[in-house]
């Protein structure tokens, strides 16, 4: 339990050894789950919980403080278990009212399997703590379609839920006393916020005239020492950047050569055509955090593959199971490739560049596995039909 500002406490639990963090999310120092009592003169405030195996330290930090009976609210900022996880157990010991934005009536009976009946709140509505407020401000998509942020006036502080967080555990729970984390929290961004960029902004756009000086998330740091940095980060990243040129990349998977081929003719064609083409052979390619930033801002996503058993080869859905964080939308999609008997990898492929909200407006190529000069020339051609899609697209491509 600290105490971080008159009368408002950190009682939110570390877990440093945690390394993975939802299945995919690598956590090089772990995380923690941040929680706030807010004790007003008249009336007592949570906001979110912890994952549910942390509720007896959880439930130890606030009974130093006070017993669980004197809660009064219990504000979820959004629903992802990892903060609502221990709401039950706050609940069995209080008669809490659970205050949750107007859109997660849902995500709330799926975590408790009853209703509640919820406070709901949207922007500007507020608690009456007594001599302290909370005001509601609605972020929806940031990560979840729930979140909100809450605000304490008289303490110049905002609790942003995941916003502004990172997958962090130090000694300290305060920025300005923590070793670097920079890396954390730019990965945070990249990992939960990108897909949400224009949500980012709308939301940055909300809180800026407030007058806050200490911004308290749900996970990593309490940003103690320059919170509009922070926020400015975000603001920078979020910002579209207009290029002057549009930009396609090709990827491939080509055991034998003739993929690479097609690859090759077909950045001939949209070379030609005017557009900035990058090929990665994805035998040698690693997918990382600045492959996904060259991705996003790209106009074109164009995949190829060899058929191995009826499949495409194994890089190529390593590259097509790692585009969740990055909005696709208006990119265009299109795919080819070789085979020698039975050819599916090039329809499993396009398939997919569908089910990620790619356009794809030409039908898949292929050819055999050694492609004939006559192949090629398809392959240049469909280099050219999709140049005009891709100068006429409308992506929201940054330089
Ligand atoms: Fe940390 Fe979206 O939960």
């Amino acid at each position: 339990m600290i105490e971080i500002k008159p009368n408002i406490y950190f009682v939110g639990v570390k877990n440093p050894e945690m390394r993975i963090f939802d299945v995919f999310f690598k956590t090089e120092r772990g995380t923690t789950y941040n929680s706030y009592l807010i004790v007003g003169k008249e009336k007592v405030a949570l906001i979110d919980t912890v994952k549910e195996p942390f509720k007896d330290e959880f439930i130890k930090n606030i009974e130093e403080i006070i017993p669980l009976e004197k809660i009064n609210y219990i504000i979820t900022l959004h629903h992802e278990p990892d903060h609502s996880g221990a709401l039950k157990y706050i609940l069995e010991k209080s008669n809490a009212k659970v205050v949750i934005s107007k859109n997660a009536g849902l995500f709330l009976k799926q975590i408790l399997h009853k209703d509640v009946n919820p406070m709901l709140v949207g922007d500007n509505d507020k608690i009456n703590l007594g001599d302290l407020t909370i005001e509601f401000i609605q972020a929806p998509f940031l990560h979840w379609p729930d979140t909100m942020f809450a605000y304490v006036p008289e303490r110049n502080i905002l609790f942003t839920c995941d916003f502004l967080g990172a997958h962090f555990s130090d000694n300290s729970i305060y920025n300005d006393e923590s070793i670097d984390f920079s890396y954390a929290f730019e990965h945070y961004y990249k990992i939960i916020m990108r897909p949400f960029k224009d949500y980012v902004l709308q939301a940055i756009k909300k809180i800026e005239n407030k007058k806050i000086d200490m911004i308290a998330p749900s996970h990593g740091m309490i940003l103690r020492k320059d919170p509009w940095k922070y926020v400015e980060l975000y603001k920078t990243w979020s910002t579209p950047k207009p290029r002057e040129f549009k930009r396609a990349l090709i990827f491939y998977a080509s055991p034998y050569g003739g993929t690479g081929r097609l690859a090759n003719s077909i950045a001939t064609g949209l070379v030609e055509s005017g557009v900035h083409v990058e090929l990665f052979d994805l035998a040698g390619t690693v997918i990382d955090d600045s492959l996904l930033d060259l991705i996003e801002n790209s106009d074109a996503l164009i995949v190829g593959s060899a058929t191995l058993n009826g499949d495409a080869i194994k890089p190529v859905w390593d590259l097509l199971s790692s585009l969740t964080t990055i909005n696709l939308r208006n990119k265009i999609g299109f795919a080819f490739g070789t085979f020698a008997w039975s050819g599916e990898a090039p329809k499993l492929i396009e398939n997919r560049l569908k089910d990620l909200k790619l356009k794809v407006p030409e039908t898949f190529i292929r050819a055999g596995i050694i492609p004939t000069e006559d192949d090629l020339r398809i392959a240049k051609e469909a280099g050219k039909k999709l140049a005009q899609y891709i100068i006429g697209s409308s992506s929201s491509a940054q330089a």
